[in-house]
């Protein structure tokens, strides 16, 4: 047991961290997935690679990792009939994606089969009747977002507009009379002059100022709902053990705070702070916000009071604002 009180670990969690696992499940089967973590990292000995993105023999883009595949399939889409672009983001949706495992077979499985937004993800995490942990303090049953890159970028300005992920993150570079893709994977604000100035034409400086204008407003809206998560959170502690308090009323507002946290959390994990789809960060973290409030009002009905009681440093929402 590590200290976060995460169990000890099955294979699967390699997944996307070495070149050698496509080999491994096609010598293992899906049998790999629920192998102990520690037996099957001991035969690992090389980081992420370019086989997983590339063919050896000719170095054309191809997918290496079966669950992009099989989610895929389940939306009735053929993989190995999209255009080359898409490749180039698909590459990527390999690993920078929301995930989750089978109950038994801890077999890797991406959650879009009704869609790859927040809602529709929530909406499939129900059906199934899926939670990945149990909060300590409310003993709620909770999903945990993981990296959606690709979910998020997905509607946004860009990738509508026909740009894949390698466009900003791979830009082409020159040197001397040599040039070639970027291999390195970082903020594409290191990269500006490559990777933006093809379409954006008023300089470096501005458009960055634009990138953190966007990032310091998602972040304000991100801690307004993780305060009003939190503040939920203590007022189901505090109902918990009232006597007086009415537990069907409890139940429903544990359900709402469970999917208020989830929209945080789906902004909060993805890695660009709002810039992919400003809208669709703003948006989710708004469902955040309403459903926290309607959680804490039914708190407070659970309860037969016009607000639950809780003291004054309880209840305090959110520290002073730091970006304005
Ligand atoms: C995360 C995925 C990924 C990994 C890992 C990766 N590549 Fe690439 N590579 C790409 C993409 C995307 C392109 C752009 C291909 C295109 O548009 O046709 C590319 C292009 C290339 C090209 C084409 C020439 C060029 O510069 O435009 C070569 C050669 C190449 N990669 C070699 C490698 C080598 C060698 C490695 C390992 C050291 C590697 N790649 C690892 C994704 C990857
Ligand atoms: C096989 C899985 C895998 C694939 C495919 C992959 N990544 Fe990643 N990527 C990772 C992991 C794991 C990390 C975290 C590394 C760490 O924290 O040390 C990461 C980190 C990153 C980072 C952050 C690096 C930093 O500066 O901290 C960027 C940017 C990134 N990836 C972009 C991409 C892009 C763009 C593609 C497609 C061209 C891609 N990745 C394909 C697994 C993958
Ligand atoms: C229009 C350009 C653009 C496109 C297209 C794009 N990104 Fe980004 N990405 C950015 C910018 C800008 C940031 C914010 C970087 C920062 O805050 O330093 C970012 C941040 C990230 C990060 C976090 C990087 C870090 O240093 O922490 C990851 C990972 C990432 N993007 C992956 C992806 C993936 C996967 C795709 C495709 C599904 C994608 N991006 C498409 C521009 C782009
Ligand atoms: C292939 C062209 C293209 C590239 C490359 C590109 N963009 Fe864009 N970008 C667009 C388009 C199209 C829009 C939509 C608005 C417009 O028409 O100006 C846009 C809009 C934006 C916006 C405004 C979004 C908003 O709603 O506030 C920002 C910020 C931005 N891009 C940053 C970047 C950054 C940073 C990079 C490089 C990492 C980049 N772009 C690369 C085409 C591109």
């Amino acid at each position: 047991m590590t200290k976060t009180g995460r169990k000890p670990a099955f294979a699967v969690c390699l997944t996307c961290k070495s070149t050698q696992v496509p080999q491994t499940i096609v010598n293992m089967g899906d049998a790999y997935y629920s192998a102990p973590f520690k037996e099957v990292a001991a035969t690992m000995t090389e980081s992420i690679g370019c086989s997983d993105c590339h063919n050896p023999a000719d170095m054309s883009l191809r997918i290496t990792r079966p669950a992009l595949r099989e989610a895929f399939q389940r939306m009735g889409k053929d993989i190995d009939k999209v255009s080359h672009q898409e490749m180039r983001t698909l590459v990527c949706a390999q690993c920078h994606v929301e995930y989750y495992f089978e109950k038994d077979t801890k077999k890797l499985r991406f959650p879009w089969d009704k869609g790859t937004d927040p809602e529709q993800v929530y909406a499939y995490s129900q059906e199934i009747g899926f939670s990945d942990w149990t909060h300590a303090d409310t003993g709620n049953a909770m999903v945990k977002a993981q990296h959606p890159d690709y979910e998020m970028s997905m509607g946004g300005v860009h990738q509508t507009a026909g740009l894949s992920c390698a466009d900003c993150h791979m830009p082409f570079i020159v040197e001397g009379n040599v040039k070639y893709t970027s291999h390195w994977m970082t903020s594409p604000l290191k990269h500006m002059e490559e990777a933006c100035t093809v379409c954006h034409r008023r300089g470096v400086e501005e458009l960055k100022a634009r990138v953190f204008y966007t990032q310091d407003r998602v972040k304000e809206a991100l801690d307004r709902a993780g305060w009003a998560n939190a503040k939920v959170i203590k007022a189901l502690v505090a109902a918990k053990n009232n006597p007086r308090a009415d537990q069907a009323k409890l139940q429903r507002a544990m359900a709402l705070q469970r999917e208020a946290q989830w929209y945080w959390d789906w902004v909060s994990a993805a890695n660009d702070m709002g810039f992919h789809n400003p809208q669709k960060a703003l948006s989710t973290l708004s469902k955040s916000i309403d459903l926290a409030q309607e959680a804490y009002a039914k708190v407070a009905e659970a309860l037969g009071v016009p607000e639950p009681q809780l003291s004054r440093e309880e209840a305090k929402e959110r520290p002073a604002p730091q970006n304005q």
